[in-house]
């Protein structure tokens, strides 16, 4: 058997008109570039000519390898299948329209082979990438599906990108359940890594088509989010795994800090006669500076890596997050109570989450930011 550098992945579904010119450019540029490839189509039963384009050119194009599959039709799917089938130990992902240019491949294949990393993903949304063609509601919803790729994984820009490349290993062992069209999402949720890169490249969608997009895909995406949450608090060699721990690390420490404020405020209103809408002052702040501490060196322990070099820099940006997170509070407190007539400690709990997950998103992207490549 060959031994291949890289095993490219191209799922297809109806391509008959794009199929041969990827083919041959996604050749051309490994030939060029003296990597020994293997090219996977993975296809759907298309019923457009796909699979007689794909046979022909078998014969000419060495490296070729063809699935056809007749069951659990999906892009997802499809990937997956690819995954277990291929032959190399560096895996690459790309569409067969060309939105995802093939000549970027080589660095891709680099950054992986020579530079170490796990996982390679080109993004549209980091500096340098961009989409053309794409209607405003679809880079709304894009944005939108992105947002919880954020929350877990929160240096990727584009963790829903269809263009990316892997290690084989990062996938080894993850119980994958795709569906729907964002692959990478499992691959980040389910995946052992730790080392991403991201490369910019501009997304040029197909000139004719619409998208495909409804609300059960919405839904879907929503339910995937949720099994890979799920999944990580149970698999602990997860990098999302790691993320959770800092959520779960900065909810025990705001715990604390409600320690902190009572004690301060009982024992300066009572030991100091001063009124308590003055101690409050000093137990907010109080809580506020305990926090920091222990978020700078518990819960964010990697913090050295931090884009912010100094402590006083971080501590000066946690103050201010944390006041408007105390004014969040506040607002929601008053409008749930005022204007929808909710019962005001039932107001002040909604307030609390709402302020707890500003809080803790916006440090961990501002504050405590890992420095990334
Ligand atoms: N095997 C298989 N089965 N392939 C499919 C299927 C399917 O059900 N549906 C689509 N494909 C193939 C297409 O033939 C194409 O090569 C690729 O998957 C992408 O399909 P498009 O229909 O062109 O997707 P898109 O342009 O709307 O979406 C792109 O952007 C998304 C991010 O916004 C893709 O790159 C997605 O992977 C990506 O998540
Ligand atoms: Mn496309």
């Amino acid at each position: 058997m060959i031994k291949y550098d890289i095993s490219v992945i191209i799922p297809t579904f109806n391509e008959a008109e794009n199929i041969e010119n990827i083919i041959r450019a996604v050749s051309g540029i490994l030939t060029d570039k003296n990597i020994t490839g293997e090219i996977l189509v993975v296809d759907d039963d298309s019923g457009d000519g796909t699979k007689d384009i794909v046979r022909r050119l078998q014969d000419s194009i060495s490296g070729l390898n063809f699935i056809i599959r007749e069951e659990d039709h999906g892009l997802s799917q499809s990937v997956v299948e690819g995954f277990e089938k291929a032959q190399a130990d560096i895996i690459q992902v790309i569409d067969a329209d060309f939105s995802h240019p093939p000549q970027l491949i080589p660095d891709f294949y680099k950054s992986i082979k020579e530079d170490g990393f796990d996982i390679v993903i080109g993004s549209r949304y980091m500096k340098g990438g961009d989409i053309k063609n794409w209607p405003v509601k679809r880079r709304i919803i894009s944005l939108g599906a992105t947002a919880f790729g954020r929350v877990l994984f929160p240096e990727i820009t584009d963790p829903v990108s269809g263009f990316f490349a892997i290690k084989k290993e990062v996938i080894a062992n993850a119980r994958m359940k795709p569906r729907g069209y964002k692959i990478l999402m499992e691959v980040l949720g389910k995946g052992t890594w730790e080392k991403a890169k991201e490369i910019p490249f501009i997304f040029k969608d197909r000139e004719e088509g619409e998208s495909k997009l409804k609300l059960s895909t919405m839904i879907d995406y929503i339910l995937q989010c949720t099994d890979i949450g799920v999944y990580a608090l149970k698999n602990h060699n997860t990098y999302a795994w790691k993320e959770w721990k800092k959520i779960f690390k900065f909810g025990l420490v705001g715990a604390s800090g409600i320690v902190v404020n009572t004690g301060i405020l009982y024992a300066v209103t009572e030991y100091f006669g001063i009124y308590y809408m003055i101690s409050s002052v000093f137990a907010i702040e109080a809580s506020i500076a305990t926090n920091f501490i222990l978020n700078d060196t518990w819960t964010f322990d990697g913090a050295n890596k931090s884009h912010m070099g100094s402590r006083w820099k971080r501590f000066v940006s946690f103050q201010l997050i944390s006041v408007c997170g105390v004014g969040i509070n506040l607002l929601v407190l008053f409008a749930l109570t005022e204007f929808a007539g909710i019962y005001y400690l039932f107001s002040n709990i909604v307030g609390i989450f709402i302020a707890f997950a500003w809080n803790f998103l916006v440090n961990r992207h501002i504050t405590w930011k890992n420095k990334t490549e």
